[in-house]
């Protein structure tokens, strides 16, 4: 693309806007019909109407067609009613023309008409062109689609896309034509005509002709007006002033008074300013005084001027003098007493001074309110006559009630008494009010307020415009009051009436203060003032006035002021908005620049905030740093937290998926391969994913020859727990690992893989050789209690210490056995190793219930069970509900025993798509805990299963523990075969050298023949 001519500056934006096209219906016919010089006159009259028409509702000509134009509305200054003051022009527009296009049919005989298409959405605007030369426009498919809309319409008629309909309705009277098929566009359209203007005016009328929701709080707000009522009507005379954002329901408040005014027979008399009303001066002043004469839009010309001077001259026959103006002012000169010549200057002091004598005629009885609403759009000249007005109101019975957004300053002071109250959003539990009336009490809704009110900061339009969406996107069904949640909401958007209103607010910002809040709301919802300054790419004198001015404008607020500033957003809604205004490349700049900033200025944290930094490098496209800072961050969730590490290893494979060929990426990619293989027993995995996991690092490992990488493959392939096999060829595949362990020729990946493999051989009942990798690991480690950790086991040492308290407690050792689990957990705690703690501390427990020591054993195990979920692994879940099990059948507790075995199994199978290795120990406990509750028919049913299922694998470990628990089953059900099973689980146990189950099966026989007898 170099050495083109048209280039895209970097400084351009995403914004949402109204496109408006218009042109000349067959320009092509009716430009042959005509000389090109007349031909050319006619189109400059038809640009010029279009062009002023744009104008005045504060619109950008962004293109002359040939035959037409293009305008943006919302762009580059952003309109919150961007879409009605396309649809304002586009009226006047064919007004406009229809009466140019009849002049014209005079004139030369030409049959001259427009169209015009309107859409809304997403455009990127900024300069295009020649660098240093380009000029102002918007490009995107949103500008495409208003283009067909307008080859759609017929000649006269303006049509709207869906998009643009959606944001004027109410406001604009349109006519649904039904979807049409457009090309360009994936899906049907939607298509509307504008037929006029519509009822609303405001968004409160909107919100009315909807139905209202429920008025919630607002107590002490409706006090004060109360308060400033009855001052009125003492004939002191009021005036209070309400301030607050956009949305947060100052219309709705005056909405309540003058509903409370009128009921009990107060006269009430409403204007307000408009957003795109600067430009039609004395709107709501107009406004005002129709209300105030109660001319309707349809009363004849006379009846207007009966109307004036009855009320008028009613109140003060004085004002028969000022008749003439108020004629002229509404609209209904009287022909037969014409306004004397006036300045526009002295016209209007006339003017003010009527409105005061009409507010402070002296006949007046009757009490009177008087709201203004929206006066950050006043204009000039009603801004002064209000002034004098609430200077006037002093001493009668009037009340006047304005309100404003924050951002405005009066130019009058008004009467002494005037005062303001500054509207706070909706507290949390009025919010929780509102979204009751509006979705209801499902209990599928459980928390949507708390997270609606967090979303929204407790603007009420916002909650409203949310719940619409909701509804409108099929979260929501049902109706009104009454929903409930079907669909899962992963991720609530920003309606775009919201986006609007933020997107407006956002834009008044000074350029260096709108850039220093895009970059914030790409570092995130706070970041520190270290963090900001290098990130917004402005100097420091810059960044401090910009900060200054986003603060003053409450867009950021200082979270905390030591040791460092941190800035916080406001609303989360404005973070997305300002992040979503921004153009990719901009964003991921500045994402990159967070990343490094972060990195910099936290050298001591890098662990904990490496998650973090990965994902700034990500979405600034710097995929190699992020693919490594998610491996740390991987590394550093490790054991502790396994779902995360599991999620952070799946993250760095996919990154270093995306990187160029080379050594990093495949050392990352292997590393992240078999991390996640090491969390699968731990986590579960779909077996399908798993295997192609495998093999994906086995290429990737043998392609670099990496041994060390295929013996822990091996490890965690054939050596791993939790697949159902059988013993001997899970020996085998463990005596491989400790053979290429040997061979590899790395200290720590023996100590690692010995102590990880020693399990195939406690479970299949080898309890000798079991034990004597123990010894080997703990001759191995010596003094180094970190050798071989963390590559399976978080601390091997910990690992081998309990390992041989297992060997001797099977051996029925119970004292030495107490003595290694306690080195064990002691280890494995300091060491850092939560797993390894888990699994030692049942064994502890296990070794206090065998000593008799059974409360204690039961208040160890539930604890460590609560330990184990909070470490979330299902392997260790599991384990810890087997050994709580275990101890509750102990004390005799069989309910609990059961819960706890049968929790254990569904978590086991749900995760792991099979019982593993030990579900025949789980099967014994099953059945121990059935006995102990009578239920003998499903306690040999299970006990057999258990018998058969160990006996099958060869897992001899739980065996005699299953034919304990066959023969009891036996015994109590009456069924034949006790005196076998006990006789092979002390076959069994004698093989073994279990010698403490040994025992155990001698009193059984005792007890059995005890029985018998
Ligand atoms: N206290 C309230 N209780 C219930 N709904 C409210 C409340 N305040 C405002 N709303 C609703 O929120 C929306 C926005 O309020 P509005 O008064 O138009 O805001 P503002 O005039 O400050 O921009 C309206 O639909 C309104 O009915
Ligand atoms: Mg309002």
């Amino acid at each position: 693309m170099s050495g083109s001519a048209n280039r895209i500056e970097p400084d351009g934006e995403r914004k949402q806007v109204t496109v408006l096209f218009a042109d000349v219906k067959g320009s092509m016919d009716l430009a042959e019909q005509q000389d090109p010089e007349q031909w050319r006159e006619i189109m400059q009259g038809f640009f010029d109407i279009l062009a002023e028409e744009v104008r005045r509702f504060e619109g950008t000509v962004d293109k002359f067609t040939g035959d037409g134009i293009m305008a943006v509305f919302g762009a580059p200054i952003a309109h919150e009613d961007h879409a009605r003051r396309a649809c304002y022009a586009a009226l006047r527009m064919l007004d406009d023309i229809s009466e140019y296009a009849a002049e014209l049919r005079r004139k030369h005989g030409l049959s001259f008409s427009a169209r015009i298409g309107i859409n809304s959405g997403e455009v990127v605007a900024g300069a295009i062109g020649e660098p240093g030369d380009g000029s102002y426009t918007a490009i995107g498919h949103t500008v495409g689609l208003a283009q067909r809309m307008e080859a759609l319409a017929e000649p006269g008629k303006a049509y709207l896309t869906e998009a643009a309909a959606e944001l004027a309705r109410g406001y604009l009277e349109l006519e649904d034509l039904g979807e049409f098929e457009i090309k360009g566009a994936s899906r049907p359209v939607r298509v509307f005509e504008l037929a006029g203007v519509g009822a609303a005016r405001s968004r409160l009328d909107l919100s009315r002709e909807r139905g209202f929701s429920a008025f919630v709080g607002r107590r002490e707000e409706m006090a004060t007006l109360e308060e400033a009522l009855e001052r009125a009507r003492a004939g002191e005379g009021a005036a209070v002033g309400i301030v607050a954002e956009p949305g947060v329901g100052k219309s709705r408040l005056c909405h309540e008074l003058a509903a409370r005014c009128r009921a009990e027979g107060i006269e009430v008399f409403e204007a307000q300013a408009q957003a795109h009303g600067r430009g039609i001066p004395f709107m709501p002043v107009l406004q005002m005084l129709r209300a105030y004469f109660g001319i309707a839009d349809a009363d004849q010309e006379r009846i207007v001027r009966e109307k004036i001077a009855g009320r008028a001259l009613l109140l003060d026959p004085e004002l028969a003098d000022d008749l003439p103006l108020l004629f002229d002012f509404l609209g209904v000169p009287d022909p037969d007493r014409p306004v004397p010549r006036l300045s526009a200057e002295a016209r209007q002091r006339a003017l003010r001074g009527v409105v005061c004598k009409l507010v402070q005629a002296p006949s007046r009885r009757d009490p009177a309110a008087l709201v203004v609403e929206d006066l950050h759009w006043v204009d000039d000249g009603s801004e002064a006559l209000l002034g004098e007005l609430l200077d006037a109101v002093e001493g009668t019975m009037t009340l006047v009630v304005v309100n404003f957004r924050p951002e405005y300053e009066p130019s009058w002071t008004g009467p002494p008494d005037y005062h303001e109250i500054e509207l706070a959003p909706l507290r949390q539990a009025d919010t929780r009010e509102l979204v009751g009336d509006l979705a209801g009490e499902d209990p599928s809704l459980d928390g949507l307020a708390e997270e609606l009110h967090e979303r929204t900061a407790g603007n009420p339009f916002f909650i409203e415009e949310i719940v619409r969406e909701l509804v409108e996107a099929g979260h929501l069904e049902g109706e009104r009051g009454a929903y409930r949640l079907v669909r899962p909401i992963e991720e609530i958007g920003v309606p775009s009436s919201v986006q609007a209103v933020l997107a407006a607010r956002i834009d008044r910002l000074g350029a260096e203060a709108k850039r220093l809040l895009q970059a914030a709301s790409v570092a995130g919802k706070e970041v520190s003032e270290g963090t900001l300054l290098p990130i917004s790419g402005l100097d420091e004198g810059a960044f401090e006035a910009a900060l200054r001015e986003t603060i003053a404008a409450r867009f950021l607020y200082e979270a905390e002021l030591f040791p460092e500033r941190l800035l916080a957003f406001t609303h989360p809604l404005t973070r997305e908005v300002a992040y979503q205004s921004q153009l990719s490349t901009q964003r991921r700049a500045t994402h990159a620049a967070t990343a490094r900033a972060t990195i910099e200025l936290n050298p001591d944290r890098h662990d904990e905030l490496s998650a973090l930094i990965a994902d700034h490098m990500e979405k600034g496209g710097e995929t190699l740093e992020a693919a490594r800072w998610s491996a740390h961050a991987a590394y550093w969730a490790g054991h502790h937290q396994p779902r995360d590490a599991l999620r952070l290893w799946r993250r760095t494979m996919e990154l270093a998926g995306a990187l160029e060929e080379g050594a990093e990426k495949d050392a990352l990619g292997l590393s992240a391969r078999i991390r996640q293989l090491d969390y699968a027993w731990r986590l579960g995995m779909d077996p399908a994913e798993e295997a192609r996991l495998k093999a994906e690092a086995e290429e990737l490992a043998e392609r670099s020859g990496d041994l060390r990488s295929l013996a822990l493959l091996r490890a965690l392939g054939t050596g791993r727990p939790g697949v159902e096999r059988d013993a001997g060829e899970w020996i085998a595949g463990a005596d491989e690992v400790q053979r290429l362990a040997e061979q590899s020729g790395d200290r720590d990946l023996l100590i690692a893989l010995r102590a990880a493999g020693s399990y195939a051989f406690l479970c299949a009942g080898e309890l000798e050789r079991f034990s004597r990798i123990a010894d080997d690991v703990i001759e191995l480690a010596g003094d180094d209690r970190r050798a071989g950790g963390g590559i399976i086991i978080g601390c091997p040492l910990a690992w081998a210490l309990m390992c041989k308290g297992i060997y001797h407690r099977e051996r029925g050792e119970l004292e030495e056995a107490a003595r290694w689990f306690n080195r064990g957990l002691r280890t494995a705690t300091e060491e850092g190793d939560p797993e390894t703690a888990c699994w030692t501390r049942g064994n502890v427990a296990s070794i206090l219930a065998l000593r008799g020591e059974v409360e204690a054993a039961v208040s160890l195990a539930r604890r460590n069970r609560e330990l184990a979920d909070r470490l979330g692994d299902v392997f260790t879940r599991s384990l810890s509900l087997g050994q709580l099990a275990t101890v509750e059948l102990a004390a005799e507790s069989f309910e609990a025993a059961l819960d706890a075995v049968e929790e254990a199994e569904r978590l086991y199978r749900e995760a792991m798509h099979s019982g593993g290795e030990v579900g025949s120990w789980r099967a014994a406990l099953r059945a121990e805990a059935l006995l102990g509750l009578g239920r003998a028919a499903e306690a040999l049913e299970v006990a057999e299963w258990a018998a058969d299922d160990a006996r099958r694998h060869g897992i001899l470990w739980p065996l005699p523990r299953a034919l304990k628990a066959l023969a009891r089953a036996r015994a109590a059900s009456g069924a034949a075969g006790a005196e076998a099973a006990i006789a092979e689980a002390a076959e069994v146990a004698e093989r073994t050298g279990a010698r403490g189950v040994l025992r155990e099966m001698e009193e059984e026989r005792g007890a059995l023949a005890a029985a018998r007898s």
